[in-house]
């Protein structure tokens, strides 16, 4: 009995060791332990052996029957782990890597390098105590160009000409006419900025556009001077180029304002030795600015003799230039992201 016990054990622990999975294991089990199972039967038929007998051989069967049972056990956790390392192997993916459809899924976008600045802009001249005005991109004559001093016979037209719609109105050729509205609501004394796209009729090269960005400033008040306006637009400059900048004043003729300037910076890129950039005289032209015209202030009845105030035209889009060492404005408006992803 004892032979056939050794015999069931090393039966049952050698097909162990050859099953392949968890259905084989339970064969061997119903086998060997099962209700008619090879072990069970020998364990039933103890009763018959000799009363000596019976204690060692019960004893034996009863290990054999737990050495049985653990190697089932130890066999079928084994299966498992490989199983799952299978898997692992088979099916694993790199949650790091692009689908394939991600090209077309959707990605957080950031905005333009336009508006990116358009708001910086608005920020440093709220904090100021400026008020941020719209006006409408199709504005009618009076606005655009009567209300600031260019009459239609006015020779400044020409430079000016724009994109006009039936009806006889046209697309706005600058933000100044945000000013017009300006004062016509707020009485002085105020302070205002009209950001806005503005359109000319241009012939276009790297560094024209039919379409572009300025931003308009204004402020009315009591006794402004050009001293006024030099401290805003520096106090301006050195908040967008993060250090101070040296400007300088040259004569500019715009009907809108008297005296009126175009305003320079010493160039950023070679501290006004002379490059590329700044055509080699160390000066960039970036701001027209000027005293608004008393015409301008009565046209919209604002008593010249009580109030005086500073202008200024912003250009975004040659700021913007200025600030990355952009080379054609033409890629603003082109609607290629690689462009615009860059910001
Ligand atoms: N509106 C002018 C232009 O687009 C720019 C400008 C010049 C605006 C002088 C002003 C100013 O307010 O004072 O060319």
């Amino acid at each position: 009995m004892e032979d056939k016990l050794k015999a069931i054990l090393s039966g049952a622990t050698e097909s162990i060791g050859r099953a392949e999975d968890a259905g084989a294991l339970e064969e061997i089990r119903v086998r060997v332990l099962g209700r008619k199972g090879e072990l069970t039967q020998i364990l039933r038929g103890l009763g018959e052996l000799p009363p000596d007998k019976r204690g060692a051989m019960g004893k034996l069967s009863n290990e054999i029957k737990a050495k049985v049972e653990a190697a089932l056990e130890e066999k079928l956790s084994e299966l498992k782990s490989s199983k799952f390392s299978k898997l692992l192997e088979e099916e694993w993916i790199d949650v790091t890597l692009e689908s394939p459809g991600s090209t077309a899924r959707a990605k957080l976008g950031h905005l333009h390098p336009i508006s990116q600045i358009q708001y910086e802009i608005e920020d440093i001249f709220t904090s100021m105590g400026f008020m941020v005005l719209d006006g409408p991109e199709v504005e009618t004559e009076y606005y655009n160009f009567e209300a600031l001093n260019i009459p239609s016979y006015h020779p400044a037209r020409d430079m000016q000409d724009t994109f006009w719609t039936e009806d006889g109105n046209l697309l706005r050729t600058h933000t100044s006419a945000i000013q017009v509205r300006g004062m016509e609501k707020h009485n002085p004394p105020f302070r205002v900025i009209g950001p806005g796209r503005v359109f000319r009729y241009e012939a276009t090269d790297a560094s024209h556009e039919n379409t572009f960005y300025q931003v308009e400033g204004m402020m009315v008040d009591r006794d402004i001077s050009v001293a006024h306006l030099i401290f805003f637009m520096k106090v301006l400059l050195r908040e967008i180029f993060k250090r101070d900048v040296t400007i300088r004043l040259r004569p500019g003729y715009f009907p809108f304002v008297e005296p009126g300037f175009e305003l320079d910076i010493q160039c950023l890129i070679c501290g006004g030795k002379g490059c590329g950039v700044c055509r080699q005289s160390g000066w960039v032209e970036l701001l027209p600015c000027g005293l608004v015209h008393p015409n301008v202030l009565q046209c919209s009845g604002i008593d010249p003799g009580a109030w005086s105030g500073f202008a200024f035209g912003l250009g975004l889009n040659r700021l913007i230039m200025m600030r990355y060492g952009i080379n054609d404005i033409r890629h603003f408006q082109s609607g290629d992201v690689r462009f615009v992803r860059q910001f």
